[in-house]
């Protein structure tokens, strides 16, 4: 399993692995694929520590960090900094659903945040947020490769980022949204089919990933969305694709922060249990359907509000989820693909890597062996 994408960036095997826990992104990477840290939820300062953590055990694997700045959100237009820009938008939130999303957690028996984690909170889910994460991504050398989810990154980020000396990556739901990261300079095109954990578009991994190839030939895609074997990075491999990067599979890691309750919620899930709701991040993202996001459905309540709004009323159930994770699993934030119906054990990184390997080694030996058989 070797693409010429995997020599660009000096690894082993082109699996990407996504994730919010440093001790994953060391696990892949130097099991021979790449780690990339989901940088959302980190202030600049809490990422610059996690970013040294993982600088000191990485050894000298390459690794990615992944920042969210959207197309289209509140305030976009305004040209406030992060403090001014959190003011305004702190303002246009409505009572009724910051109350709504208040009851849901309170009838659920979970104690509210207090203090800064009950406060409407914007992470970085925005430029001005995000932006401060990149500068401290780029004082790490071996972060290689700065990733965009939701949008083309704006064109000084992207001319910053190759400046620098690394590549950028931007994921996509269509092959109209490819061609404009293509066209402003990105060199890895992310691929997520509509099954795929966390934000997503409409339109199935199968039928996605060969129209993006085609879009932004010869820009290597990688194929994001239900993948969680060898035999579907097999499968990722002869569309087209020259790589796969996956989230869900990094849930179910002895690595991984998630708890021993919210894992085994992962591994009695069906593909069915998922949902692409707007009731956390105020844009379409699959995870676990529970309470939380079929009370944001029905009708008469409260609608879920735009991005970045929306998270500052569900933040608090987040952080109360961060704080309590085996407490509030029915009204938790839980992003995770189709795939959760297949992962049903919680195995080390390293062992996942190389069953991946595996796997994509007996499914393309099977199709070796038809061929023979047909020409023989
Ligand atoms: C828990 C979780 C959180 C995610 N958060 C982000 C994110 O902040 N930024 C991003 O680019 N992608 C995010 N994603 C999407 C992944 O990068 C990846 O594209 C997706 O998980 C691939 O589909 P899969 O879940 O079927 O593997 C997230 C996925 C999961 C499962």
């Amino acid at each position: 399993m070797h693409t010429p994408l995997c020599g660009e960036l000096g690894i082993e095997f082109p699996i990407f692995a996504f994730t919010h826990c440093r001790d994953v992104v060391v696990a892949v990477s130097k099991a021979g694929g790449f780690g990339v840290l989901g940088a959302v939820g980190f202030t600049p300062e809490q990422l610059e520590v996690e970013l040294n953590w993982i600088d000191e055990h990485i050894g000298d694997h390459p690794y990615g960090v992944d920042i969210v700045i959207p197309n289209k959100y509140e305030g976009m237009d305004s040209n406030l900094s992060a403090e001014e820009l959190t003011k305004m938008l702190q303002s246009m939130v409505p009572q009724e659903t910051l109350d709504f999303g208040r009851k849901i957690l309170t009838d659920h028996g979970v104690p509210l945040p207090e203090g800064d984690d009950n406060a409407l909170q914007l992470l970085g889910w925005t430029e001005a947020t995000a932006t401060p994460q990149v500068e401290i991504a780029l004082q790490h050398p071996k972060v290689t490769l700065i990733a965009n989810a939701l949008g083309t990154p704006p064109a000084d980020m992207i001319a910053h980022i190759h400046d620098a000396g690394r590549k950028v990556a931007a994921l996509c739901g269509s092959p109209a949204q490819a061609r404009k990261h293509a066209d402003a300079g990105v060199d890895i095109i992310i691929a997520q089919g509509g099954e795929g954990g966390g934000h997503c578009g409409e339109v199935g991994s199968i039928v996605l990933w060969p129209q993006v190839v085609k879009e932004v030939a010869p820009i290597p895609v990688l194929a994001a969305g239900g993948i969680g074997s060898g035999q579907q990075i097999a499968a990722a491999l002869a569309l087209g694709a020259q790589g796969a990067w996956s989230g869900s599979q990094w849930l179910m890691v002895e690595e991984a922060e998630n708890t021993a309750v919210q894992q085994a919620a992962y591994a009695k899930a069906s593909s069915r249990d998922t949902v692409r709701s707007r009731s956390f991040t105020g844009k379409p993202c699959r995870m676990l359907r529970n309470d939380w996001t079929e009370a944001w459905e029905k009708e008469g309540n409260p609608a879920p509000l735009g991005m970045p709004l929306q998270y500052m009323v569900s933040g608090m159930a987040v952080a109360a989820t961060h704080k309590y994770p085996d407490e509030t699993v029915d009204v938790a934030f839980n992003p995770v693909g189709q795939v959760v119906g297949q992962l049903t054990k919680v195995e080390k990184s390293a062992a996942v890597i190389e069953r991946w390997v595996q796997e994509y080694l007996d499914a393309t030996g099977t199709l070796e062996q038809f061929n023979e058989a047909a020409n023989a």
